[in-house]
């Protein structure tokens, strides 16, 4: 079931407003030390999750390993997450899907103690291909039985939980621009350039790393590694079904040509062209 809190469509187990979770959620107190990791679904945040927990824990990833993303991080538009925030202990690593606009009240509010926020983008065609098999796998998604051709149209008419990606994105990259505690990253550098990338982040994060741990986080973070690396795959989680696709499904650049139709691409990239005009936002699509 769907349901629309703060103008954003979000489905069963999530906030409503007027809750006393919601409340939760409008008044959070983050400081400046806590981290929020912010995109839009199926963009590599399960990724950079785990790059920005390891750079608050000294690298360890034997410790990484002990316990579930899931566990290291509030996930707050979730009704049974929000309520762990408050007691969660310091550095309070927060992971959200909202749109800029829809963050707590508290940190719209609140300019000076804003917390650092990690936004993490992929070219839509493929963040498509990855949202149409996770609402596949997805229980709280209700197991969607459309085709591909069906999801196709959700997607660009602002059907899909979390709405539109075009203004998600170009969103969230204005206010990057604006403000220095937002850093903006995207797959496919991450793909392509994943020890630069990790340095970067690194370095916005103040966090001091050397070059040996710098690799060591790009070996464990590949997609090989988390993929079989069960405190990051969500292959305990109960909602996922994996034998209709699993969390850690394909991980690449591209995939999409395997699911867009000629006249599908001609009518995203016409769409494409026009929300990104005007903006500085460019995307890989290999
Ligand atoms: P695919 O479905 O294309 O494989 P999110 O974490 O935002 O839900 O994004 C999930 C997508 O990121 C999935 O894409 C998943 O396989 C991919 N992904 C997760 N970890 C990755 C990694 N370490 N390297 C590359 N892709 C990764």
């Amino acid at each position: 079931d769907e349901h629309v809190f703060k103008g954003v469509k979000l489905h069963d187990g999530m906030l409503h407003e007027g809750s006393e979770e919601a409340d939760i959620y409008d008044n959070l107190e983050l400081t400046v030390d806590d981290c929020i990791v912010a995109s839009y679904p199926k963009s590599g945040t399960t990724w950079t999750q785990e790059i920005v927990w390891l750079l608050h824990h000294g690298a360890d990833t034997d410790k990484a390993k002990e316990t579930t993303l899931t566990e290291r991080f509030s996930f707050i538009e979730m009704i049974q997450q929000i309520r762990k925030v408050p007691e969660m202990l310091p550095p309070k690593l927060i992971k959200t899907h909202v749109p800029y606009s829809s963050l707590p009240r508290n940190y719209l509010n609140n300019s000076t103690t804003r917390p650092k926020v990690v936004y993490i983008a992929r070219n839509p065609k493929d963040t498509a291909v990855s949202y149409f098999h996770f609402y596949r796998a997805n229980r709280a998604y209700g197991l969607y039985k459309g085709s591909w051709s069906d999801f196709f149209e959700m997607f660009i008419n602002e059907y899909t939980v979390y709405g539109c990606w075009f203004k998600h994105v170009v969103s969230w990259h204005n206010f990057a621009k604006m403000e220095p505690n937002i850093l903006f990253l995207k797959y496919e550098d991450m793909k392509k350039k994943p020890t630069e990338q990790i340095h970067k982040i690194a370095t916005f994060l103040g966090k001091d790393i050397d070059k040996e741990e710098v690799l060591k986080l790009t070996e464990h973070t590949k997609f090989e590694s988390m993929k079989s690396n069960k405190a990051v795959n969500y292959s305990s989680s109960e909602r996922i079904d994996a034998s209709v696709s699993p969390f850690m499904r394909k991980g690449q650049i591209g995939d999409w040509k395997n699911y867009f139709t000629v006249a599908q691409n001609e009518r995203f990239m016409m769409m494409y062209e026009e929300k990104l005009k005007g903006t500085d936002l460019t995307f890989e699509f290999e």
